[in-house]
């Protein structure tokens, strides 16, 4: 088989890592890929979102089956597009990406179906959301309706950083067309976690659980970012809970679409508030997370082409995921300044020796090859994960590699996966 993996990010090395492993894979083809990606696929020089060119190449090139990693060319399209020309994709539609692609969309069909989430009300006016203001208590959550890069939801500590979000969203219109319309949402406090599962819009099949780390900095400090780090599983998730996000989300979330006639078939990802044994619905995408999809792969034994198949051809209640029992870990190893502005091209060291390290695996994220030396090409530029017996372990052996590795002005969290060493009652040092 010859797959097309489309995008560029460490959820994209994974994914060609985990699918090359596959006996009835041939070739792997990544658009546009990065200097990780290149030394197991083939870069292939596309944008994603350009579905036309990235069809064309499929056809051409005789690709069995593409599988699309970012919300963006979901959002466009880019599946119902390779369906019309008969290609073999794995993904949502674009009516069945809008789960992600309109925050509106998404807390219209929760409160319709009664899945739980926070409270909400919806403004197409400024003055109209301003002075819905006034009847909520602080902090509340100002969401623009549309895909804003992760930077379209400002959590807003009084009424003054309300209004400037408001502005900022549909007076400013700092994210274009995102910002048409409004969603002012309660806040929820609690712990965060992600719940990451294959459907075929019938059989919901759940991946471990795992938790991101959003924030810059040590401690949740610092403004959100892409993700700063990641592991699974998350202990936060109990089996109970599980149980009954399943049950009173992920069910039921696949049966409204399809009651809405957008079928969903692809990662049904839901970002999760867990507090007093309850769990409730942040936000939906409609991929796999990026880093969550790092420290799970790293899990997942057996085959993913098989599983992505089994999605399309919508017979997944055949199947089940043989995971790896051992906890992984991923520490992101960003540029300076990331999230914020930072600078690229700076050569990076250690890779080699990091690698080595028992239990390593290392994906890249923003690289690329200068006159054959590795630069750093991004905002987030590594994603050090390691597998190990015990999730202490595995923090351990991820922080060993890190340290071998460097490049000028390289940055990175030192206490990613310390929240579950702190809840499993495991050894706590801060
Ligand atoms: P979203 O893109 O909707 O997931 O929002 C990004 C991040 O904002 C989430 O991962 C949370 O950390 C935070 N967030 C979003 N909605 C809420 C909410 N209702 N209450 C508290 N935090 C939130
Ligand atoms: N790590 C969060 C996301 O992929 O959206």
């Amino acid at each position: 088989m010859k797959i097309l993996i489309v995008g560029s990010g460490g959820r994209e090395h994974a994914l060609a890592w985990s699918m090359a492993r596959s006996p009835r894979v041939s070739a792997v083809y990544c658009a546009p890929g990065n200097a990780g990606i290149a030394a197991i696929a083939t870069p292939v020089a596309l944008a994603p979102n350009d579905s036309g060119a990235l069809a064309d190449f499929a056809q051409r090139e005789g690709i069995d089956l593409t599988v699309v990693g970012p919300e963006g060319p979901l959002s466009q399209g880019l599946v119902d597009l390779f369906q019309e020309r008969g290609l073999r994709v794995f993904g949502p539609t674009r009516g069945a990406a809008a789960l992600e692609g309109s925050k509106v969309f998404m807390k219209n069909l929760l409160r319709k179906y009664e899945i739980p989430s926070a409270a909400y009300a919806v403004f197409d006016r400024r003055e109209q959301a301003v002075a819905h203001l006034d009847t909520l208590e602080f902090p509340v959550v100002v969401k623009a309706d549309g895909l804003a890069a992760g930077k379209g939801v400002i959590i807003a500590a009084d009424r003054a950083e309300a209004v400037a979000a408001l502005d900022l969203i549909m007076g400013d219109r700092a994210f274009g067309e995102a910002g048409n319309q409004v969603v002012l949402e309660e806040f929820l406090a609690g712990e965060e976690a992600s719940f990451i599962a294959f459907t075929d819009g019938k059989t919901v099949l759940p991946l471990p659980s795992s938790q991101d780390h959003k924030a810059a900095f040590d401690g949740d400090q610092g403004p959100n970012t892409g993700g700063m780090g990641a592991y699974s599983p998350a202990p936060v998730l109990t089996p109970e809970l599980e149980r009954q996000v399943m049950e009173k989300v992920m069910y039921p979330t696949v049966a409204a679409m399809a009651a809405e006639g957008r079928p969903y078939k692809g990662m049904l990802y839901a970002g999760l508030m867990i507090r007093d044994g309850e769990a409730k619905v942040l936000e939906f995408n409609c991929r796999f997370g990026d880093p969550e999809a790092q420290p799970l792969l790293l899990r997942l034994r057996g085959d993913l082409v098989e599983v992505l198949e089994a999605v399309i051809d919508e017979r997944l209640d055949q199947v089940t995921l043989d995971i790896d029992p051992r906890p992984t870990v991923c520490v992101v190893m960003a540029s300076g300044g990331y999230p914020g502005e930072y600078s690229v091209g700076h050569e990076i060291s250690g890779l080699p020796a990091a690698a080595a390290v028992e239990g390593v695996e290392i994906f890249h994220a923003g690289t690329r090859l200068e006159q054959g030396k590795l630069v750093s090409a991004g905002g987030r530029v590594l994603g050090v994960c390691a597998i190990a017996a015990t999730l202490e372990s595995a923090i351990a052996r991820a922080y060993q590699a890190v340290d071998l590795i460097s490049w000028q002005d390289c940055r990175y969290r030192r206490d990613i996966g310390r929240k579950a060493l702190h809840r499993s009652g495991g050894p706590a040092d801060g």
